[in-house]
């Protein structure tokens, strides 16, 4: 097992979570949203946000994206291996990402939504590893900034564990 360490507690993001949905409930009334969860890692925020966002038209969708690279940093060659299902033309678009680290991923799915026409494509990240990023990408919403380490829980794995913690935990020790 690895050692971990609590960075966020479960209270800490829920606080959070109604924040920016207050935000976007604000910024987006009256529009017709479609909110695109990037699987796994999104899947726990992307519940607790939309049933904290005040939208009664809101659409939900996913994509599964896959990277190569290192096992724990990704490289620049990014693939879809799930697409979205629903048309998003015209529709104003919020991606869900847990964590945003190089940016790699982000970019790179933020330009192929492009391709679709929707009226507008935002960004809503739960982790901002800002120091990290190695591309320009602009984050519209986003709940915490952690300059560097490797965190889990909240639907953020370690080689696919400890997604269904309930807070952010730093892993300190890797066995
Ligand atoms: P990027 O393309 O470097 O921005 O990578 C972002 C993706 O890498 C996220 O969607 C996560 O799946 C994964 N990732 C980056 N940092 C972490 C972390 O600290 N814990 C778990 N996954 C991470
Ligand atoms: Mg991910």
């Amino acid at each position: 097992m690895e050692e971990l360490k609590l960075l966020i507690s479960a209270e800490e993001i829920a606080k959070r979570v109604k924040e920016l949905a207050a935000q976007i409930s604000q910024d987006y009334k009256g529009r017709e949203v479609v909110f695109i969860g990037i699987l796994k890692g999104a899947f726990i925020f992307l519940a607790d946000l939309v049933r904290a966002v005040d939208l009664p038209q809101l659409e939900i969708d996913f994509v599964r994206l896959a990277s190569y690279g290192k096992s724990d940093t990704s490289s620049g060659e990014v693939q879809i291996t799930k697409d979205i299902e629903l048309s998003i033309q015209g529709k104003d678009v919020i991606v869900v990402e847990d964590i945003v680290d190089t940016g790699y991923t982000l970019a790179y799915l933020r330009d192929v939504l492009k391709l679709h026409e929707p009226r507008s494509v935002k960004i809503c990240c739960l982790i901002d590893k800002a120091e990290r990023r190695e591309i320009e990408m602009e984050i519209d919403y986003c709940g915490f900034k952690v300059p560097k380490g490797f965190l889990v829980g909240y639907g953020l794995d370690f080689a696919e564990k400890y997604r269904h913690l309930s807070g952010i935990y730093e892993i300190v020790r890797k066995k």
